[in-house]
């Protein structure tokens, strides 16, 4: 099976493993990303953000959600009263997946595997291990599936807290939808609304 547990440091901090993830081979992704793209943040974050994978510019600039998805989650951030610099922000899967409609067109994203998110989850792992948040905030279906399980859906839970043992340690988690989903929304302001209601869920439990 694919994995980057063989990847992952036994010790040292977030730059140990920001330094041992820029050579994860862990399943194919890294063949035609240009860069691992790690998690973002300190290590006294009280709050992570968990999304899917990085986009095309964050492939580019190789930091999480610095583009069109990045600035929409930081104003709902800001709109909820969460300093998005306080908090630390990592993806299920860390490396860009996407295919081209032409050979050298333009990279269109593609939904990570299952097996692709299972690969990766050994960094999230050491990521929660390190920064041990007092909420992880669960950005769409990809990152509810990794940390929650395959039956997980959006729908359902979005803007409860849930409470549930991840990789051997009790977590709370806050599931909304992912920020991409509101670009794609036909009522914008409907959905980001929604996602900020969400947030302020969050807000409160961190407050
Ligand atoms: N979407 C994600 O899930 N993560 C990013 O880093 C950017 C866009
Ligand atoms: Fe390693 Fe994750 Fe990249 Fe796959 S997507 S190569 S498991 S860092």
């Amino acid at each position: 099976a694919y994995t980057a547990e063989p990847f992952v440091p036994a010790r040292g901090g977030l730059a140990a493993l920001r330094r041992a993830a820029a050579g994860c081979r862990g399943c194919p992704l890294h063949r035609d990303a240009t860069q691992t793209v790690f998690g973002q943040g300190t290590r006294d974050a009280r709050v992570m953000l968990v999304g899917e994978q990085p986009g095309d510019q964050e492939d580019r600039q190789g930091r999480p959600f610095v583009g069109p998805a990045g600035r929409l989650l930081d104003r709902a951030l800001a709109e909820a009263g969460i300093d998005p610099a306080e908090a630390y922000v990592t993806n299920a899967v860390k490396h860009f997946k996407f295919t081209r409609a032409e050979p050298r067109g333009r990279r269109i994203h593609k939904a990570p595997s299952l097996r692709e998110a299972a690969a990766c989850g050994p960094w999230l792992a050491a990521e929660l291990a390190l920064v041990e948040p007092e909420l992880i905030v669960v950005l769409g279906a990809t990152a509810g599936k990794a940390l929650l399980g395959s039956s997980f859906r959006v729908g359902g839970v979005r803007g409860t807290l849930l409470e549930r043992e991840i990789h051997g340690r009790p977590e709370r988690l806050l599931p909304t939808v992912h920020p991409s989903s509101v670009l794609r929304a036909d009522d914008r302001e409907g959905a980001f609304q929604g996602l900020v209601a969400d947030l302020k869920v969050a807000a409160r439990t961190l407050s």
